[in-house]
C-alpha cells in the first residue's frame, strides 16, 4: 500500500504555488510598465511616481492569494470598488487595464492551471470595477 504518512501533505496557498512575492512583484512591475506608456490609463493615476501604486497593487494581490497581510496592515479593508470611485472606470479603461495585465500574466510563464486561475480572477475583478453606465 502506498500510504502517505500523516503530516507530510502540505497545503500550499496559491501565493506559494506560483512562487511567492517575487512572482507578484514581477507581475505588477510589468503591468505598470504598460500603464506608464498608456495614454488613457497614465493620466488617471494621481501621483507622478507610479512606484507607490505599484506597491499597493502588489501587496493587495499577494494578500488576496494567501500571502502576507501587509496590504491590510497598512491600508485597512481593501474596499476596492470604493477606492476606485474617484476614477472613471469605463469599458475603455477596463479593456486597457486588462490588456496590460494580460501581457504581464503572459510574461510570468506560469503553469496553465495557475495562469487560468489568476486570469479568471483578474477578468472578474476588472469587470466588477466598472463604475460608469456605458
Ligand atoms: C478595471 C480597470 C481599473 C482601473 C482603470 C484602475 C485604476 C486604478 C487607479 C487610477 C488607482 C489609483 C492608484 C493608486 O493610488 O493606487 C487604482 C488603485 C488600486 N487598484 Fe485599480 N484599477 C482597475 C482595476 C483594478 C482591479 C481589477 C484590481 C484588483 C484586482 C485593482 C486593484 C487596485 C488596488 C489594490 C489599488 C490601490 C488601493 C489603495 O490601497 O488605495 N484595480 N486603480
Amino acid at each position: 500500500m502506498n500510504k502517505i504518512p500523516r503530516g507530510t501533505l502540505q497545503e500550499q496557498t496559491f501565493y506559494e504555488q506560483v512562487g511567492g512575492e517575487e512572482t507578484f512583484r514581477r507581475l505588477v512591475h510589468r503591468f505598470y510598465q504598460g500603464v506608464a506608456e498608456d495614454p488613457l490609463l497614465r493620466p488617471m493615476y494621481p501621483e507622478e511616481d507610479l512606484g507607490p501604486a505599484e506597491e499597493r497593487l502588489a501587496l493587495f494581490l499577494m494578500q488576496y492569494w494567501g500571502g502576507p497581510r501587509t496590504y491590510s496592515d497598512g491600508r485597512g479593508h481593501p474596499r476596492l470598488r470604493m477606492r476606485h470611485a474617484p476614477f472613471t472606470v469605463d469599458r475603455a479603461a477596463h479593456d486597457a487595464w486588462l490588456k496590460h495585465m494580460r501581457d504581464a500574466v503572459d510574461s510570468l510563464g506560469l503553469a496553465e492551471e495557475h495562469e487560468t486561475q489568476l486570469w479568471n480572477y483578474l477578468t472578474y475583478a476588472a469587470a466588477s470595477m466598472i463604475n460608469t453606465a456605458d
